[in-house]
């Protein structure tokens, strides 16, 4: 916890890079996950990653750093050129606009290996030579975050509005109820002021996976942050935390008191697709949205349902 003092002032900057710390076993998806990265499972027609990927281009982010893991090449693949199956589709006359979302400007995809699995502090902090000294975006893909449409844009777009406006560090949060404090980061919230598009809290404190009767509150990290590059210096030193990793959390909680630190409350959905109910519940949430589906997945659920 720190105390009010003023902090120093951190010059906002624009945020070009992002990190997708994309390693994770995925053993929570087993037998899917044997062979292929959790990140690679669709919700509907598009892989959970690429969700992710749009989110940050829509918020003008340009480079995207994956930190992978041995066995997870489909994800680099997926944002290739794939040359096989486009000269067929040209062949075949077939459009490639589906494949829009999937292309990078040349440069754009870069992928660092964590060799090891010490943690997502560990994995942040493997991508330090490729984020260099300017502040950054972070995206944890199991958290499917959708915005609203009223023009507020995705949960990265309005954490990027926020910075333009506060600058420092700033993590997404979102309630949850009190029982399920423990399975997340959770933080000690200051002050609260309206912004555009939703609301801006001070974080006082940050602890990661707390016991429900220690936790500060039910706001929990919700899988974006925008960080200064100050934090690897941080993670450099990092000791292990909850679970004997090491943890993003507890070195974030030492720059409170150094830099500015807010919290944004995302005005939007949130599917946690770490959890396979998570996965069902997005995936029909999203198919009840689209209008080529809509109509046939409501008759579908009401069917099921026997209602
Ligand atoms: C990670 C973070 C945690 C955050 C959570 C969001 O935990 O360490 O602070 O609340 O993601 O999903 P993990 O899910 O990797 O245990």
């Amino acid at each position: 916890m720190s105390d009010s003092t003023p902090r120093k002032p951190i010059r906002p900057q624009r945020i070009r890079k992002a990190v997708f710390p994309v390693a994770g076993l995925g053993t929570r998806f087993l037998p899917a996950t044997k062979a292929i990265p959790k990140e690679m499972l669709p919700i509907i027609d598009r892989p959970l990653i690429q969700y992710a990927v749009d989110e940050a281009r829509e918020a003008g982010i340009e480079q995207m750093i994956f930190v992978t893991g041995r066995g997870k090449t489909a994800i680099v693949d997926h944002f290739d050129i794939a040359f096989e199956l486009e000269a067929t589709m040209r062949d075949r006359a077939k459009t490639l606009e589906i494949l829009e979302p999937t292309r990078l400007a040349p440069g754009n995809l870069i992928a660092v290996r964590q060799q090891v699995p010490l943690g997502l502090g560990h994995a942040i902090w493997c991508a330090r030579g490729i984020v260099g000294d300017e502040p950054f975006a972070i995206f944890l893909p199991d958290e499917l975050m959708i915005g609203q449409n009223d023009g507020s844009g995705g949960c990265m777009k309005q954490m990027v509005d926020a910075y333009a406006e506060v600058g420092g560090n700033l993590i997404s949060v979102l309630e949850v109820p009190r029982e399920e404090v423990s399975s997340y980061g959770v933080i000690a919230p200051g002050v609260k002021r309206p912004v555009r598009g939703g609301a801006l809290t001070e974080v006082i404190g940050l602890v990661e996976k707390p016991r429900v009767e220690d936790a500060p509150s039910n706001l929990i990290i919700s899988g974006r942050y925008i960080l200064q590059p100050e934090i690897m210096a941080v993670l450099e030193r990092q000791r292990k935390g909850a679970g004997g990793e090491i943890q993003l959390t507890d070195a974030m909680a030492h720059m409170l008191g150094e830099q500015a630190f807010h919290a944004v409350t995302f005005a939007g959905k949130r599917y946690d697709c770490g959890s396979k109910t998570g996965f069902v519940e997005a995936t029909l949430a999203l198919a009840l949205e689209r209008e080529d589906m809509a109509d046939e997945v409501r008759a579908m659920a009401t069917r099921l349902l026997g209602l």
